[in-house]
């Protein structure tokens, strides 16, 4: 243990070059395959493990972020695992900081380890709890009692590319640190519940009957921790005969030669654990050989037994050779298993040793390979140090800082850049062409220089560029976005002048947003529409509220938070910059224009004009008008709703759903992002949702839609129609309740739409007498007959609605068994046929109960007489119910419990606890 005596000693700074150098700069692997890292050894150092020999190199080639540290030589001396726990490196700034680990083939297995011990580092006797995740994928919360509780988390998984990335992730419960790193390969053959969408994170794996503490490398040639296990009541049996390995889990010879039996026939051979959250889907792996040499007239065989009511299994090992039982378990707390001689056996069950995982998606879709290689060049090229590491874009919550990303048939793309005053230096580089999906891209207050190259033509959905502050840059446009610039459709900033003083104006916009208050806005809104009626404005005078601060509940504000998958950086960068906090989104104008500051934004026409592109992505026609798609100079794209002049909705309909809208705020309702009132030009500027409207994607025939996402659009957009009901003051009827009035963005968030028709109601008297409006199919039976509106008559389109969501059919079918959906519904049912009602799109795939309970829910909402029908609150809380159970029943990976009870504890009875590391003094198992 040279380190661990140098550490005691503890005056030698000059900590030794004690192995050779890391080997070729290509390959981040050592001649076996492996990754071994010593994490916190000094650049190029190395250290050799004195049990497997196996060379350990320093972690300084595979991050660029964290501090190295040495843990306290109390520690560091108490022989507490292998001589790698001397240094460790911690991470006190970033959410996210991210080992990579190259050179790895995409399609093969490969194990992966992460170890921790504390040793009191930083002299604050504080063990962290931090969370671990292989690339974007959840593995493990790391929670440390004590300074010298030394973990380890492992999984084994699949590489999808040819590199994977380890990350800790802060919690805000201490400094995240890792002391140790090891990647082993796998043949593929191995684990075949591992593939590219599913992991297997380590609890434990236990070599039964063993005198040996720990298996490892080189006995296992992959390395895997195999530690002895044993209870008083169970026999330990051995052979020095080799033991034949199998070909699906290569169990290493070593650990098959010992095995466990229990002292009768009539005596069960137990093993149970616990997990902490009945979702948790583990993985069961026993190993099982025959190591006595049994007289002909024996014979051994027994029942492998579990709460698994689909796994029982006859197993009669064979003579020296390595065979397997496998099965998976979840849905409970405490688990066992237990092995029981058959009747026609002689002996007892044997058992040679046993794997215990956690069954975990790995399902995160990773930014745009393209987008990731050229921010990794840029990154490079500038030397950024401002702890970009990790994936670009996801998880969001992590992305990194001055990004903004969108998700484009479900990929991420880095579609806003905003390097302002990043310490960039030198010229452009022709990468910066490469990130093809950019929106806007920011390189204001830096230094530098050449010309903006023609790569930059690449960059055809950029409408934002902003070069401001650079001294020496030209500021001559290649011709493709000189173009762009010319049509309108890029806005180009280029003043070289003082770039601070630009600062200071947007602070002052941003002072005078937040003073105006939602009441006045609510006073004013019907008011300021008419002001604007009369006055035509300059086109230059547009007024953008910056979305950064999130001060306020402005639907423009809140729209970053939903469809659109975006980074705020509202904090700027970190390091030489800091304090220049210049968003990178909007450049809200001056507020000293003598302009309203109307919580929307008001177009002109011209304005409309440019944003759509002259009009020409129609994505829609409604009784207003046409929809036509667009992108606001800052990149965010809009719906915007003209008003045609033969519009059956008239002025008054666009002002009630203006009205409305400006007054409702809510996650499940689309926002209002402006408007226009510009002579004849009448039109409202919305979020775009990208993904269309409920109704497009029930009938698509392509992909669609799963149980879970429409139980989800349900849910959600009953929110957004409680919320009117409700929340609302004065409520709302909508009116309006349909599937076409359900826009989902490309998160599949479901908003609820189109106002227009939307009544207020003094909530006094629950009816509103109007004349019949509404959609053919959806409207009310009752409000039809007797013109008497009330939050019942949308609780009868809802219905309707969740008819379509389960069967995908229209409100009205067509031809002679046709009808009303609802009636065809009533006719089908009583037969307890639920699957000829349910959309065959589905393929199978729900939860048969949760498909009744909405069922027997629409039913209730489409009864003929409103006051048997449910309010909307009810409705929300039932599908709530449904949705959860959807969840429960798939086991949704993401929602177990996150911290590591489950792989907890206590041995005693038999009840496996949580691995500890090398040498630890884990509590000893102990008999029953
Ligand atoms: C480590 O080795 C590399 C390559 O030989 C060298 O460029 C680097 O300066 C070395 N770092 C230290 C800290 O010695
Ligand atoms: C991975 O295995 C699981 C369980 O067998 C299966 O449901 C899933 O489809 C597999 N994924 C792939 C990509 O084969
Ligand atoms: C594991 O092995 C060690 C050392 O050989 C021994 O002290 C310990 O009791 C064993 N533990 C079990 C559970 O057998
Ligand atoms: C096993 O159980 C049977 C019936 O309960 C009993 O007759 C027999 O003696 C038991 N054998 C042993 C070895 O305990
Ligand atoms: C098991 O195999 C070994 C080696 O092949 C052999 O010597 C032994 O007799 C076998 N035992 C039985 C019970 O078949
Ligand atoms: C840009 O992308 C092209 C095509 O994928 C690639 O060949 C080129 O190397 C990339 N250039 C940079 C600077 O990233």
């Amino acid at each position: 243990m040279p380190l661990r005596k140098m550490l005691d000693g503890c005056s030698c700074l000059v900590i030794l070059v004690l192995g050779i150098a890391i080997t070729g700069v290509n390959s981040q692997l050592d001649s076996l395959g492996f990754i071994s890292i010593d994490c916190g050894l000094p650049a190029n150092s190395t250290s050799v493990d004195d049990d497997t020999k196996l060379t350990y190199v320093s972690d300084d080639q595979f991050i660029d972020t964290g501090v190295n540290y040495k843990i306290a030589s109390k520690y560091a001396s108490t022989g507490n695992g292998p001589e790698q726990y001397g240094t460790l490196r911690s991470f006190p700034n970033g959410k996210r900081n991210c080992y990579t680990l190259r050179s790895l083939s995409a399609g093969s297995k490969y194990l992966v380890r992460a170890k921790f011990m504390f040793g009191n580092y930083d002299n604050l006797y504080k063990p962290p709890t931090f969370d671990l995740y292989l690339g974007l994928n959840y593995w493990y919360t790391v929670n440390l009692n004590s300074p010298d509780d030394a973990r380890f988390a492992e999984i084994i998984t699949l590489a999808t590319s040819d590199y994977l990335q380890v990350c800790l992730v802060n919690k805000d419960l201490g400094t995240p640190f890792i002391s140790v790193l090891e990647l082993r390969p796998l043949e593929t053959t191995l684990y075949r519940d591992v593939n590219s969408t599913q992991s297997l994170v380590h609890l434990f794996r236990r070599n039964i009957g063993a005198s040996d503490q720990l298996v490892r490398y080189p006995n296992d040639p992959y390395d895997r921790f195999w530690r002895n296990y044993t209870l008083d009541t169970w026999s330990s049996i051995s052979t020095n005969s080799i033991v034949q390995p199998d070909p699906d889990y290569a169990t290493p010879s070593i650990v098959m030669q010992t095995a466990a039996t229990t002292s009768s026939t009539n005596q069960s051979l137990d093993i149970s654990w616990t997990g902490d959250n009945e979702s948790v889907e583990f993985l069961i792996i026993l190993h099982i050989g025959e190591i006595q040499d049994i007289p002909r007239t024996d014979y051994r065989e027994f029942n492998i037994l579990s709460q698994n009511p689909l796994f029982s299994h006859v197993f009669a090992p064979s003579n020296l050779t390595s065979g397997w039982a496998r099965y998976m378990d979840t849905g409970r707390t405490a688990y066992y298993t237990s092995l029981k001689a058959t009747s026609k056996s002689t002996l007892p069950p044997i058992l040679n040793a046993i794997e215990l995982y956690v069954i975990t998606p790995a399902t995160g879709i990773p930014t745009y390979i393209a987008d990731i290689i050229a921010i990794d060049a840029i990154k490079e090229n500038y030397k950024m140090t401002i702890g970009w590491n990790g994936d670009p874009c996801v998880p969001i919550d992590y992305a990194w800082t001055g990004l903004g990303c969108t998700i484009y048939s479900n990929v991420p793309r880095i579609t806003h850049l905003n390097l302002s005053s990043a310490g960039l230096t030198g010229e452009l580089i022709s990468s910066f062409g490469n990130l093809t999906a950019l929106v806007s891209l920011d390189l204001s207050g830096n230094d530098l220089s050449g010309v903006l190259g023609t790569y930059l033509d690449q960059l055809v959905a950029l409408t934002y560029l902003d070069i401001t502050g650079n001294k020496n840059i030209s500021s001559m446009l290649p011709p493709g976005l000189q173009k762009k610039q010319q049509d309108g459709t890029l806005t180009f900033k280029s003043k070289l002048g003082d770039f601070t003083q630009q600062s200071k104006k947007k602070k002052a916009a941003v002072v005078i947003i937040a003073v105006v208050g939602a009441v006045v806005l609510l006073l004013l809104a019907v008011a300021i529409i008419l002001v604007f009626c009369l006055r035509k404005r300059p086109d230059n005078q547009i007024y953008i509220p910056k979305p950064n601060e999130n001060t306020g509940s402005s639907p423009l504000r809140n729209s970053n938070a939903g469809s659109f998958a975006y980074n705020p950086a509202a904090n700027g960068f970190h390091g030489n910059n800091a304090g220049k906090n210049y968003t990178n989104i909007s450049k809200p104008r001056g507020s000293g224009e003598g302009m309203l500051n109307f919580e929307n934004r008001q177009f002109t026409y011209n304005d409309l004009n440019k944003i759509t592109n002259s009009f020409q992505d129609n994505i829609g026609t409604g009784g207003f008008g046409s929809v036509y798609a667009g992108l606001l100079e800052n990149g965010t794209q809009v719906a915007v709703k003209m008003r045609s002049h033969t519009s059956s909705q008239g002025v008054k309909e666009f002002l009630a759903e203006a009205q409305n809208l400006t007054r409702v705020h809510h996650k499940n309702l689309v926002s209002l992002l402006g408007y226009s009132m510009d002579g004849d030009c009448m039109a409202l500027v919305y979020e775009y949702m990208p993904e269309g409207t409920l109704q497009d994607k029930l009938r698509d025939n392509g992909r669609s839609l799963t149980w879970k996402q429409r139980l989800r659009v349900a849910w959600e957009s009953a929110q957004g129609l409680e919320y009117l009901h409700k929340s609302c003051n004065p409520p709302l009827i909508h009116r309006d309740v349909k599937t076409n009035n359900i826009l989902l963005n490309s998160n599949l968030d479901a908003k609820i739409a189109d106002f227009g028709l939307s009544r207020a109601f003094n909530n006094a008297n629950s009816h509103v007498s109007t004349a019949v409006v509404g959609t053919l199919g959806y409207l009310d039976p009752e409000y039809s007959q007797s013109c008497q509106l009330s939050r019942k008559s949308d609780v009868y389109g809802f219905g309707v609605v969740l008819l379509e969501i389960i069967t995908g059919k229209p409100p009205i079918i067509a031809g002679p068994e046709g009808g009303h959906l609802a009636k065809w519904v009533s006719q089908k049912l009583p037969k307890g046929d639920i699957e000829s009602i349910v959309d065959p799109r589905m393929h199978g795939q729900y939860d048969i109960n949760s498909v009744w309970k909405v069922t027997e829910l629409a039913r209730k909402c489409t009864e003929h007489s409103s006051v048997q029908r449910p309010t909307m609150s009810v409705v929300v809380a039932e599908l709530k119910e449904s949705l959860d159970l959807e969840i429960s029943t798939e086991g949704n990976p993401y929602n177990y419990s996150r911290n590591d009870n489950f792989m907890s504890d206590v041995s005693q009875n038999g009840i496996f606890e949580m691995d500890y590391m090398d040498g630890m003094t884990a509590p000893g198992p102990t008999a029953k």
